[in-house]
C-alpha cells in the first residue's frame, strides 16, 4: 500500500495536497507534518505531526513509525524571502532536500515528489514559450536552489536508480491558504484586497507577464506526475508545466467584469528585479507527450472562482 508523507503541509500547495489526497486514497494513507499548525480542515482530517525537515533524525523516525512508502517535499523557501536571507534559502531548501534523497538511496522509501519552479529560468532563457531543455542561468536565490535541485534529482535517478519526480510549477493562485514569501503572490493578494479595499498597489509593473496557474491545476498535475508509470517519465530532472500567463493589469481587467469600481496601482519593489529575470510564458508540450499534462483553468475561470470561494471565505455577502 502507498502511504504518503507530507512535509510542508501547512503551506500553500501541501495545504491542498494533504486533503486531496486524503479524499482519493483515504485518510489513513496520507500523514501531515510541518514545523507549524495549520488550518482545522487539515489537522481534524487525519494524521497530522509537528515536523522539522532539516532534523534528519526525526524525519527518519516519522517515516519508520507511519510505514511511509513516498515523501511529498513541499516545504521550501520561497523568491522573495530567500532575497532576504540567501543562506537560509540555501540551507533550507537543498538540506531538506538532500535528507530525503538519502532516506530513498536507503531505501525507506521508494518515491519522491520534489517541485522545482519557472525560477530556474533566467535573463538569458528565451521568454516566450520557454522549451523544456534550454539555457538556465538563474539570477534569483530561489531559482539557483531550485536549479541546484534539479541537478541533485536529475543525478540521484542516474546514479542510485532514486524515483524521484519533479515539476517546474509557475506562480500559483489559490483562496483556501495564502502563500507566502513568493513574488507572484501578487497574483492572490489582488483578490483579496479587490474583495476587501477595492483597490490594490500591486509591486510588480503592469505589463509584467508570468506563467501562473490555478491551484485545482496543479494539485492535478502533482498527483498525476506521481500516479504516472515509471516507464513514461523521461524527464529526471524537472518538467516544464504551463498554465496561463497573465500581466497585472489585465488580471485586474478581469477582476473588475465582477467588481467594476475595483482599481489598481503600480508601486514596484525589489521583486520586479526577480519577476523580470523569468519567463513569460512556459511550452509544457514534453509533460503532455509523457503523462497527458492539460491545464483547465483559464485566467476568466480562475478570478470568478476565487472571488467566489473567497467572498465565503470572508462572509462578504
Ligand atoms: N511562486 C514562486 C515564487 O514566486 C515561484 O515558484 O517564489
Amino acid at each position: 500500500m502507498t502511504k504518503s508523507l507530507i512535509i510542508g503541509a501547512c503551506g500553500q500547495i501541501g495545504s491542498e495536497l494533504t486533503l486531496e489526497l486524503r479524499k482519493q486514497r483515504g485518510t489513513e494513507s496520507v500523514v501531515a507534518t510541518d514545523i507549524r499548525e495549520g488550518s482545522s480542515a487539515l489537522m481534524n482530517s487525519g494524521i497530522f505531526e509537528i515536523l522539522d525537515v532539516m532534523d534528519k533524525t526525526a524525519v527518519i523516525n516519522c517515516v519508520e513509525k507511519h510505514e511511509i512508502t513516498e515523501v511529498y517535499l513541499m516545504a521550501a523557501m520561497l523568491s522573495a524571502t530567500a532575497e532576504k536571507y540567501p543562506k537560509k534559502a540555501w540551507d533550507l531548501n537543498m538540506t531538506s532536500l538532500s535528507h530525503i534523497l538519502d532516506l530513498a538511496h536507503d531505501g525507506l522509501i521508494s518515491k519522491i515528489f520534489w517541485p522545482s519552479s519557472i525560477a530556474v529560468f533566467g535573463p538569458t532563457t528565451p521568454k516566450k514559450n520557454t522549451p523544456q531543455v534550454t539555457i538556465m542561468e538563474p539570477t534569483s536565490v530561489y531559482g539557483i536552489t531550485k536549479l541546484a535541485g534539479e541537478r541533485w534529482c536529475d543525478y540521484y535517478y542516474h546514479n542510485h536508480n532514486i524515483d524521484v519526480r519533479s515539476i517546474r510549477y509557475p506562480g500559483l493562485i489559490s483562496w483556501k491558504t495564502d502563500p507566502g514569501g513568493g513574488t507572484t503572490d501578487y497574483a492572490v493578494e489582488i483578490y483579496h484586497k479587490a474583495l476587501t479595499n477595492g483597490h490594490y498597489n500591486c509591486f510588480l509593473k503592469e505589463d509584467t507577464e508570468l506563467p501562473m496557474m490555478y491551484m485545482n491545476d496543479a494539485i492535478k498535475a502533482t498527483i498525476a506526475i506521481m500516479e504516472a508509470d515509471f516507464s513514461d517519465i523521461t524527464v529526471w530532472a524537472s518538467y516544464n508545466l504551463g498554465g496561463v500567463s497573465f500581466n497585472p493589469q489585465e488580471i485586474a481587467v478581469t477582476i473588475q467584469k465582477h467588481i467594476p469600481g475595483f482599481s489598481i496601482d503600480y508601486q514596484p519593489d525589489f521583486r520586479q528585479k526577480i519577476a523580470d529575470s523569468w519567463p513569460n510564458s512556459i511550452d509544457d508540450q514534453v509533460a503532455f507527450d509523457d503523462w497527458g499534462w492539460q491545464h483547465e483553468f483559464d485566467l476568466d475561470a480562475i478570478t470568478k472562482d476565487m472571488l467566489l470561494n473567497l467572498k465565503i471565505k470572508k462572509g462578504i455577502s
